[in-house]
């Protein structure tokens, strides 16, 4: 009730422009939400308003070796964790401004590895706590998720980390309505159509890439096959490649993303 007071009437009913809209409501969610005595009740009276007020990105990653369970050593990630290195830096490279984190993202992590194929591991900007920009700190809270009991339900494991039993069809449904964008080498130049992108959500393969499958699963969902050029990059730099686009079309409208979070930590 707060939030709606927050935006209804003071925002809306002082004609506040939307750029400084979305700025004062960052910063507002940046002082308050993240302190853990108002995080209950912030989820329900902040986050509401903020997502819809807010345009989100939210990036999904297939992990398709991704190991299901918590029994792999952190000093190992690439090897028996199922090359979880390449899910671990996009999860930074996608949350990480230089200080600050970008709460306008959320990561979706689909791990398809053994011994239980199909958890989703999802990371909120908003919310998240106790994440560095290393690896070993996302593979920390990735294998905290996972000694969770996952279910149908989301479950949460830390502050702004969730753990729910998914494939890549029940991702696609909860999108429903929003502009996915599929990753590919051949794809169209994002460059060239970034500034047209609202609400995107983008899904990178990891190592092996997407599998003909998933190919044809996200483009019955109606993506559009983008690139960020003509070289194939690692699963991370396409994210930041991708951030950087949408990251100059905003600070060019005067939206520049993250800026409430630069000047608190600064
Ligand atoms: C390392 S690449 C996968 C390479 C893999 N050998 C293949 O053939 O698909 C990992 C993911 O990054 C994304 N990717 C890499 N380079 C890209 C580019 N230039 N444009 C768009 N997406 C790219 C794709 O989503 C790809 O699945």
């Amino acid at each position: 009730m707060f939030a709606e007071v927050f935006d209804q009437t003071f925002l809306k009913k002082f004609a506040i422009k939307p750029c400084l809209q979305k700025f004062l409501i960052k910063l507002f969610l940046k002082k308050f939400a993240i302190k853990p005595c108002l995080q209950k009740f912030s989820k329900k009276a902040f986050y509401i308003p903020y997502v819809n007020i807010v345009p989100m990105r939210d990036i999904v990653i297939i992990g398709h070796k991704a190991k299901t369970d918590g029994s792999f050593s952190l000093n190992d990630l690439p090897g028996s964790a199922g090359r979880m290195d390449i899910l671990c830096r996009c999860v930074s490279s996608a949350l990480f401004l230089s200080f600050g984190m970008r709460r306008d993202v959320n990561v979706h992590l689909l791990l398809l590895g053994e011994p239980d194929p199909g958890k989703i591991i999802r990371f909120e900007g908003l919310h998240l706590r106790y994440l560095n920009p290393d690896e070993r700190s996302s593979g920390s809270l990735i294998q905290k998720a996972l000694q969770k009991d996952a279910t149908e339900q989301d479950i949460r494991s830390t502050p702004g980390v969730w753990i729910r039993r998914g494939d890549l069809g029940f991702l696609l449904s909860k999108f429903e309505g929003r502009t996915l964008l599929y990753l590919r080498e051949d794809g169209e130049d994002f460059r060239a159509i970034a500034s047209e992108i609202r609400d995107p959500v983008f899904i990178l393969g990891d190592h092996t890439g997407v599998t003909e499958e998933e190919e044809a699963q996200l483009l019955k969902a109606g993506a559009k096959v983008i690139s960020v050029g003509p070289i194939s990059l690692h699963s991370n730099h396409c994210i930041t490649l991708v951030h950087n686009e949408l990251d100059r079309v905003e600070a060019e409208r005067g939206e520049l993303p993250g800026e409430a979070d630069r000047r608190n930590e600064d």
